[in-house]
C-alpha cells in the first residue's frame, strides 16, 4: 500500500471515528436506558458496542472495499491489509458511567500495526499513531515519560477473568515489591495509549487481545515505547500478553511479568 493510499485511509477513518465518537457518546449520555447485558463473567456488552461496530463497519466496506475487518462483536478474518475494532473498550466502565471508555480501530499491514486511531469521546482525547510519522494526543505530538526508576514509576496491570487469580496477583506483587505504584483503570487501550503519552510509565496484561492494542501499539511505538511482538504467533485470533513500556523500565517489567520486548531492530 503506497503513502498516498494510508493518508488516504488515516485522513477518512479519522472522520469516521468522529461520528461514531458522537454516536457512542449519544448512548453514554443515556446509558440508563440502555440495554446492557453479560457475555459472560464481568464481561459486559451494551447496545452501543454492537451499533458502533455496525457503523464503521458499513462505512469502511464503502470506502475501502478491499481492505479486510476484524471486530470484537462481529469477528472477520486476517488478510494483508486489515482493520481490528474495539467498538468499545473498557465497556464495564462504559456501564458504570465512568468515563474512561474509547473507541479503538488499526490498520495492520502484514501483521505490523501501521495506523492507530483511538478516541475517547467522553474525555474528549484522540489519539492517532502511524508507523514512521510520529504520535499525536488531539494534535499534538506525544511521547513516553523517560522514567527510569520503578521507585518513582506508576505501572498498570490489567486485569480480566481470563487469567487465574493467582497470576494477576504475582505481577501486582512483582511490581509493588520493585517500588512501583500499580493501578488499573479498566481499558487496555487507554492504558497503553496513557504509556505513550506519558501518564504512566508501563501496561502489562498476560492475556489481551488483537483489538484492545492494534490501534493503541502504532500510537505507543511511535511514541517511542518499548512493545513486545504481540502479533507474534497467532496473537491476531487468539490474543497474546502484551507489556508496552517507556525504555528505562523495560528490563525490570520483562523480569517480573516474563513479557519480552521487541527490541529496535529485532
Ligand atoms: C477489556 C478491557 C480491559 C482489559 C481486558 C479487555 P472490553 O476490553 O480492555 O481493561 O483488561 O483484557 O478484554 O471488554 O472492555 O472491550
Ligand atoms: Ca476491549
Ligand atoms: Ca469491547
Amino acid at each position: 500500500m503506497s503513502p498516498a493510499d494510508l493518508d488516504l485511509r488515516q485522513f477518512a477513518v479519522l472522520g469516521l471515528v468522529a461520528e461514531a465518537s458522537r454516536l457512542a457518546l449519544d448512548y453514554f449520555n443515556k446509558r440508563d436506558s440502555l440495554g446492557i447485558t453479560m457475555k459472560g463473567e464481568q464481561d459486559w456488552l451494551t447496545v452501543a458496542d454492537g451499533a458502533v461496530e455496525a457503523f464503521l463497519r458499513e462505512r469502511l466496506a464503502v470506502l475501502f472495499p478491499a481492505d479486510a475487518v476484524i471486530g470484537e462483536e462481529g469477528g472477520g478474518e486476517a488478510a494483508d491489509a486489515v482493520w481490528i475494532i474495539d467498538p468499545i473498550d473498557g465497556t464495564a466502565n462504559f456501564a458504570h458511567g465512568d468515563r474512561n471508555w474509547c473507541i479503538s480501530i488499526g490498520l495492520l499491514l502484514n501483521g505490523v500495526p501501521e495506523i492507530g486511531i483511538v478516541s475517547a469521546p467522553a474525555l474528549d482525547e484522540v489519539y492517532v499513531g502511524r508507523r514512521g510519522r510520529g504520535a499525536t494526543l488531539n494534535g499534538e505530538p506525544i511521547k513516553v515519560s523517560g522514567q527510569t526508576n520503578m521507585a518513582h514509576s506508576c505501572i498498570e496491570i490489567g486485569w480480566s477473568t481470563r487469567i487465574p487469580h493467582a497470576d494477576y496477583l504475582a505481577t501486582v506483587q512483582g511490581t509493588l515489591v520493585a517500588g512501583a505504584s500499580v493501578r488499573r483503570v479498566g481499558s487496555g487501550t487507554l492504558g497503553i495509549c496513557h504509556v505513550a503519552v506519558g501518564r504512566t510509565d508501563g501496561y502489562a496484561e498476560h492475556h489481551i487481545n488483537a483489538w484492545d492494542v492494534a490501534a493503541a501499539m502504532a500510537i505507543a511505538a511511535e511514541a517511542g515505547a518499548d512493545l513486545n511482538d504481540f502479533f507474534a504467533g497467532d496473537g491476531i485470533r487468539t490474543g497474546n500478553p502484551i507489556l508496552c513500556c517507556t525504555p528505562g523500565l523495560s528490563a525490570e517489567l520483562e523480569r517480573i511479568t516474563g513479557i519480552i520486548c521487541r527490541r529496535k531492530g529485532d
